[in-house]
């Protein structure tokens, strides 16, 4: 079995990786990434050593580059990680949103066609759903739940699910979709809530919370999505979407309040900042379906795993110390000042 895993050198991707390195001691993995500024091979610098993975620089949205992929390496599975993923970003500069995750998606899905891969699964988001109201907690977000998305990012991985079903329509194409929550855990990017947070409190800087921090979002230890996208691959129904979450409901204020209990830092690091434009209210997954056709349920309570990330970062200072410097610096002024 030959796996293609992009945006391999990402949070969720590069876990996914070693997930399936550690999981199927036969299969041969090719992690495809452009290493955007989001991308880091150090990430996979355990993987690069086991010699069934192989990592190729390249960008999904270049046709010619992709085609000399699949002509040469037959995959017989495509998963497609790669995308821009920041929502703030994505309302600051919508144009590389729209180039990666929407025309990378069909650049890749026209190569999945023509070197007949087996199953091409798209890794989307929860967020293409827009959002449900603070109070009412009996809503959650089904398969079903209309597409109603709020930031440029949403829209884009809104319109990739699209392309992805129509596709399937079309042309037959073995497609699955899967909309997870917000992960958490090792290695993700020190721009979104958690390791931000973390990194900030760790150099007494403020943290800076939106709004009131009262919006809601439902979160996923990235292991526990891991394991889920590979049952959707390998027992998941083809032409079939199924969401991943799994009643994880946390105010993004008592995760700050959390880290910096767990860091033994003070209160007063918190800083209420302009609230983010379009600002999505709360996220809830319901898993049913997953959970019921094909077993799968989040071990992990998120009271532990904010603990595992937390004692994660503060063991990998120096993997996400080097990441903020650079071009992050820039970014950091630009959004927070
Ligand atoms: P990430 O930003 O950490 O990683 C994205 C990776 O894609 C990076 O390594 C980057 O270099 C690569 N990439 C970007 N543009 C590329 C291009 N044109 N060609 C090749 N590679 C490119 O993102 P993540 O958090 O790991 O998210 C992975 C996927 O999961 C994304 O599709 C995202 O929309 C989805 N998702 C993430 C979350 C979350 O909480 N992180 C939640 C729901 C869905
Ligand atoms: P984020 O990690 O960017 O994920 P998403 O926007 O995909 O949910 O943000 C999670 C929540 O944390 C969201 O409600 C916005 C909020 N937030 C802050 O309050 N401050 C910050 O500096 C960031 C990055 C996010």
């Amino acid at each position: 079995m030959r796996t293609l895993v992009t945006g391999c050198a990402g949070f969720i991707g590069a876990n996914y990786v070693y997930y399936l390195l550690s999981t199927y001691p036969d299969e041969e993995i090719i992690g495809f990434d452009s290493l955007t500024y989001a991308g880091n091979l150090e990430t996979l610098g355990n993987a690069t050593q086991n010699p069934r993975f192989r990592f190729i620089k390249g960008d999904i949205t270049d046709g010619d580059a992709v085609d000399a992929l699949f002509a040469a390496e037959r995959f017989d599975i495509v998963i497609n990680f790669a995308a821009e993923s920041h929502v703030d970003r994505s309302i600051s500069d919508a144009g590389v949103f729209l180039r990666t995750n929407i025309l990378g998606t069909q650049t890749l899905m026209d190569a999945a066609r023509r070197y007949k891969v087996t199953r091409y699964h798209q890794v989307s988001t929860d967020e293409v759903y827009g959002d449900l109201p603070l109070n009412r907690p009996d809503l959650l977000f089904t398969e079903e739940t209309p597409i109603h998305t709020s930031s440029p990012y949403s829209a884009s991985k809104a319109s990739a699910d699209l392309l992805v079903q129509a596709y399937h329509r079309t042309y037959g194409m073995p497609a699955t979709i899967s909309r997870c929550s917000n992960n958490y855990g090792p290695y993700q990017f020190p721009e979104k809530l958690i390791p931000l947070m973390i990194a900030n409190a760790l150099a007494d800087k403020p943290l800076p919370v939106y709004g009131e921090g009262l919006n809601v979002r439902d979160w996923l230890y990235v292991e526990d999505h891991c394991v889920a996208v590979d049952l959707i691959i390998r027992k998941g129904g083809i032409g079939e979407v199924y969401n991943i979450g799994g009643h994880n409901e946390m105010k993004n204020i008592d995760i700050v309040k959390m880290i910096l209990k767990h860091l033994g830092k003070p209160e007063s690091l918190i800083t209420y900042v302009t609230d983010r434009k379009g600002h999505d209210l709360r996220y809830a997954i319901d898993p049913s379906k997953i959970s019921s056709q094909l077993g799968w349920l989040p071990r992990t309570k998120f009271s532990d795993g904010i603990v595992k990330t937390i004692d994660w970062y503060l063991d990998n200072r120096q993997w996400w110390e080097r990441i903020i410097s650079g071009e992050y610096v820039e970014y950091y002024k630009k959004m927070y000042g």
